[in-house]
């Protein structure tokens, strides 16, 4: 028999890579979704589809030993939400939750995806982000996933590896697809003139990673980047070589993107909607320095990425032009 993984956040944009990658090596791959989840674009994979509770821990165990997991990807989670408590709840209780139902049910290795923003970004140039160095999240989503990780690591007798990926780009993804669309336009939007130092990571050799971390780096934390330090004009210079484009550079004030998030912000209360930016988001956005060291992850679970940004653009955007995202 083949052994077993479960992934959450199956039907978000990194699950769809990780179902992608556990497939090739074999596993035998459960997904959990929810009832209001899109699944169609995971209909022509070879996946069961599970609903489990994340707020119910016996359910949860009930649902592991039945299924009979050799091994949890934990992936869902919110990128977006309206206050830290909600960003807690999610992030935090129900990974909580699912890592003491996975030692109920005698999981091998449960593997969290945490964030660099659990980190926090340098704000000196000089440097790079090092596991070892205290945490000093800037956002509410980056102090949910501290949180989470410090749950994990006082759950006894848990197999954990955390992976705290920076920005991860590639097919399906959608914010940086937005950075792309004002490409397409003519223009490139920029936060302030300050100097940035950043790092990405392309979404299949974070599913490699992840796949790796199922198999090694038992209770370790692992920054998980390409291992190259970018500019922040670089990312819009690569795009534009690619689709033989010109632009004009806008940089807008802090302050009056200060003023447009807070703004949004507010009318967002008083919608379901979760704006793409707001005083929150701005703060990871304004970080100076986000390179970050992946020598741990490299020895300890050779990881040694495939794609750098050029490359991965390159086929990111082949995939936006295949799929009608781009025209
Ligand atoms: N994208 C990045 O740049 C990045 C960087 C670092 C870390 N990460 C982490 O990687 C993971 C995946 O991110 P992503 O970019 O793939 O995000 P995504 O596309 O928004 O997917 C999020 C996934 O989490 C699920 N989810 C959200 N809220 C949930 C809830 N209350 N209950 C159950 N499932 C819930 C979503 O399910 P539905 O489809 O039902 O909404 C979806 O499957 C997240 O944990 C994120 O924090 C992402």
């Amino acid at each position: 028999m083949n052994e077993r993984v479960l992934i959450t956040g199956a039907s978000g944009f990194v699950g769809y890579h990780l179902i992608e990658e556990a497939l090739s090596q074999n596993l035998e791959v459960f997904v959990a979704v929810r009832k209001s989840s899109k699944t169609d674009h995971l209909k022509d994979f070879n996946i069961k589809l599970t609903y489990p509770k994340f707020s119910d821990i016996a359910a949860l165990t009930a649902e592991i030993k039945a299924n009979q997991y050799d091994y949890i990807i934990h992936a869902a989670g919110v990128t977006k939400a309206k206050s830290q408590k909600q960003y807690n709840h999610i992030n935090a209780t129900y990974t909580a939750n699912l890592a003491k139902a996975a030692v109920a049910a005698d999981v091998k290795k449960f593997v969290f995806m945490s964030s660099l923003a659990a980190g926090g970004p340098l704000t000196t140039l000089n440097g790079i982000i090092s596991e070892s160095d205290e945490p000093h999240p800037v956002t509410q989503y980056g102090r949910s996933k501290l949180l989470a990780e410090k749950e994990l690591k006082n759950i006894p007798g848990l197999n954990y590896t955390i992976l705290r990926p920076t920005a991860v780009f590639g097919p399906r993804e959608r914010d940086i697809f937005i950075v792309i669309k004002q490409i397409v336009k003519g223009f490139e939007l920029y936060i302030g003139k300050a100097e940035q130092k950043l790092s990405f990571i392309y979404v299949k050799d974070l599913a490699v990673a992840t796949l790796k971390a199922i198999h090694g780096g038992n209770k370790k934390t692992y920054n998980i980047a390409d291992g190259n330090f970018y500019t922040k004009y670089e990312m819009a210079n690569i795009i534009k070589d690619i689709l033989q484009l010109n632009t004009i550079k806008f940089h807008l004030p802090v302050t009056f993107v200060k003023l447009v998030a807070s703004i949004t912000e507010k009318i967002s209360y008083l919608s379901s909607n979760t704006p793409a930016l707001n005083l929150d988001k701005l703060n990871e956005l304004l970080g100076t320095n986000w390179a970050c060291s992946i020598e741990a992850a490299k020895q300890e679970l050779g990881f040694y990425p495939r794609y750098n940004l050029d490359k991965g653009l390159e086929e990111t955007i082949k995939w936006y032009k295949e799929h009608k995202w781009l025209k």
